[in-house]
C-alpha cells in the first residue's frame, strides 16, 4: 500500500467513529429550516451536504481543510526552483487535513507517475470526435470511456463490503487524477496546435508535466499549480462538487461521477463563466480601438450589458459576500508578472467599476468578482488564447477536490442521496395557512 493510502486508512478509521456518534445519538438535532424561496430558489442556503474537505465562509472565502489560500500556499511544500507548491502536496493535504514534508509530496508525486499511463483507446475515442467538439466534451467523453477500467467495479462485482468501499474508490481516483494532465494537454494540442501532441516528461511534477505537455514556457508551470490549487474545491453545494457527489451517491464509479460533473461546470453560470469574461472584456476592446476605457466609459458598457438583460461574467457569486479569495490570489500573480498586460488592466478597472454599479441596481446579492473575472486574462498573456479550453483547466482542477471527497463520502458511508420535492399546490397551500396564521 502507498503511505498515502496507508495514512488515509488510519484518518478513515479514527474520523468513522465521530459519524456514527453523530448519527446515533444527534441524528435528530435541526441544522435549520427550509423557505419556500430556498426550495423554488436552488436549494440556496439549505444545510443538508457534509465535507470536510473544504469550507466556504461567506464573508471570508475558502479554506481547503482549515487553511485559507495565503496560507495554503505558504504552508506546502514547493516545487524546486518554483514559487508554488507541489499540487501533489496540495492533494496530500485535501486528502489526509495534514500538511505534507517535501518528502510525502514527492512520494505523492511517484505514485501519481506511476499511474499515468493513458490507455490508447482514450486517445482514439478523442481523434474520432467532430474537431470542432467543445473542448469540454471531449474531456467529459475521455473520462467516461475509461469506466472500462474501474477497479471499484471489478471489486464491487466479486463482493465488497460496507467499510471497504473507499480502497478501490481511491484506486480509480488516483488513476483517473494521474491522467488528467495528459488528457488535457493532448486535446489542447489536437484541437488547438495543429495536432501535435507533446510527450509527458516524467522528470516533471504533475502541474509542471501539464504546462511542459501544453508547450507553454515558465511560468506557465506555476500558473498551472496555482490555477489547479484554486480551482480544487469550493466546499460541496456548488454544480460540479454536487454532481460529483450526487453520481458517486448511487455508488456509480468515480469515472461516471467525474464525467457529470465536468459536466455540470461546463454551463456558462458555473465554470464557463471564465471564457465568457474574456469574450464580454475582447467585445469592449474592440469598441474601445483597443484603448483603455476611462470609468466612465467602462460604466457605460456594464449598463448597457445589464440593460440588455444579461450577467456581467465573473461578478457575484451563490455563497460569496466579499471579493473572492482566488480572484485575489490571481490579481497578486498578475501584479508580479504582468501588471501592464492590457486585458488585466481591463480586469482591473472592471475591479473599480462594476461592484456599485451591480450596488445600484439592487439584484445581484454580491456585487464583488469571482474566481473567473481573473483566470482567463492569465492564460491569455501566456498565450493560451483558445478560451473554449479555459474550463477545461478548471475541470483538471476541480478534480482534484471532488475525487478526496467521493473517497471520504464512501469511506464514512454517505448513502443515496434523496432530498424530497413537492408540488406547487402544496407549496401554495402551506403559503396561504402562514398567511392566515399571521393575521391571527
Ligand atoms: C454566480 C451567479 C450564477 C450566482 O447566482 P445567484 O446565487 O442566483 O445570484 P444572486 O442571488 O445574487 O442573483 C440575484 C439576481 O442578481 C442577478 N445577478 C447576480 N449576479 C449578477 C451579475 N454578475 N450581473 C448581473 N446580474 C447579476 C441575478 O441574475 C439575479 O437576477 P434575477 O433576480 O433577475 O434572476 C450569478 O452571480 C451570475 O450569474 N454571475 C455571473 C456569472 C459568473 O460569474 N459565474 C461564475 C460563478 S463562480
Amino acid at each position: 500500500m502507498s503511505k498515502l493510502k496507508d495514512k488515509l486508512q488510519e484518518k478513515i478509521e479514527a474520523w468513522r467513529p465521530r459519524t456514527t456518534a453523530l448519527l446515533k445519538k444527534a441524528g435528530d438535532v435541526k441544522l435549520g429550516d427550509v423557505t419556500i424561496g430556498m426550495a423554488i430558489g436552488g436549494a440556496r442556503g439549505v444545510k443538508c451536504l457534509v465535507t470536510d474537505i473544504s469550507y466556504l465562509d461567506p464573508q471570508e472565502g475558502i479554506r481547503f481543510r482549515g487553511f485559507t489560500i495565503p496560507e495554503t500556499l505558504q504552508k506546502l511544500p514547493k516545487v524546486p526552483g518554483s514559487d508554488m507548491p507541489y499540487v501533489e502536496g496540495f492533494l496530500y493535504l485535501l486528502l489526509t487535513g495534514d500538511v505534507p514534508t517535501k518528502a510525502d509530496a514527492e512520494e505523492v508525486a511517484g505514485e501519481l507517475k506511476a499511474r499515468a499511463a493513458v490507455p490508447q483507446y482514450v486517445f482514439d475515442v478523442l481523434r474520432a470526435m467532430p474537431r470542432d467538439t467543445h473542448p469540454m466534451t471531449m474531456l467529459s467523453a475521455a473520462i467516461l470511456c475509461m469506466q472500462r477500467d474501474s477497479i471499484y467495479v471489478k471489486r464491487y462485482n466479486e463482493g465488497l463490503g460496507k467499510n471497504d468501499h473507499w480502497d478501490p474508490t481511491y484506486e480509480d481516483a488516483m488513476n483517473l487524477l494521474a491522467r488528467l494532465p495528459e488528457i488535457g494537454a493532448y486535446i489542447f494540442r489536437m484541437k488547438y496546435r495543429a495536432d501535435t501532441p507533446i510527450a509527458p516528461d516524467p522528470k516533471l511534477d504533475w502541474g509542471g508535466n501539464f504546462a511542459h505537455m501544453m508547450g507553454v514556457p515558465q511560468p506557465y508551470d506555476d500558473v498551472s499549480r496555482l490555477y489547479f490549487i484554486l480551482h480544487s474545491d469550493h466546499e460541496s453545494g456548488n454544480v460540479s462538487a454536487h454532481t460529483g457527489h450526487l453520481v458517486a451517491s448511487a455508488l456509480s464509479d468515480v469515472y461516471y461521477s467525474a464525467s457529470a460533473m465536468i459536466n455540470g461546470l461546463a454551463g456558462p453560470l458555473h465554470g464557463l463563466a471564465n471564457q465568457e469574461v474574456l469574450r464580454w472584456i475582447q467585445g469592449v476592446m474592440e469598441k474601445m480601438g483597443g484603448k483603455i476605457p476611462t470609468e466612465e466609459e467602462m460604466g457605460k458598457f456594464v449598463w448597457d450589458t445589464l440593460e440588455s438583460g444579461q450577467v456581467v461574467p465573473g461578478f457575484g457569486h451563490a455563497v460569496l459576500r466579499k471579493t473572492d479569495p482566488r480572484y485575489m490570489e490571481q490579481r497578486n500573480f498578475c501584479l508580479k508578472h504582468l501588471p501592464n498586460d492590457p486585458i488585466f488592466k481591463y480586469v482591473d478597472l472592471l475591479f473599480k467599476v462594476v461592484p456599485p454599479i451591480l450596488e445600484k441596481q439592487g439584484k445581484a446579492k454580491n456585487p464583488w468578482p469571482n474566481v473567473d473575472a481573473q483566470s482567463g486574462v492569465i492564460q491569455w498573456y501566456y498565450g493560451v488564447r483558445e478560451y473554449d479550453f479555459y474550463t477545461c483547466l478548471f475541470g483538471i482542477g476541480r478534480a482534484l477536490g471532488v475525487m478526496c471527497n467521493i473517497i471520504w463520502d464512501r469511506a464514512l458511508g454517505y448513502p443515496i442521496e434523496r432530498p424530497k420535492s413537492v408540488t406547487t399546490a402544496m407549496l401554495e397551500e402551506v403559503a396561504a395557512k402562514a398567511e392566515a396564521a399571521a393575521k391571527k
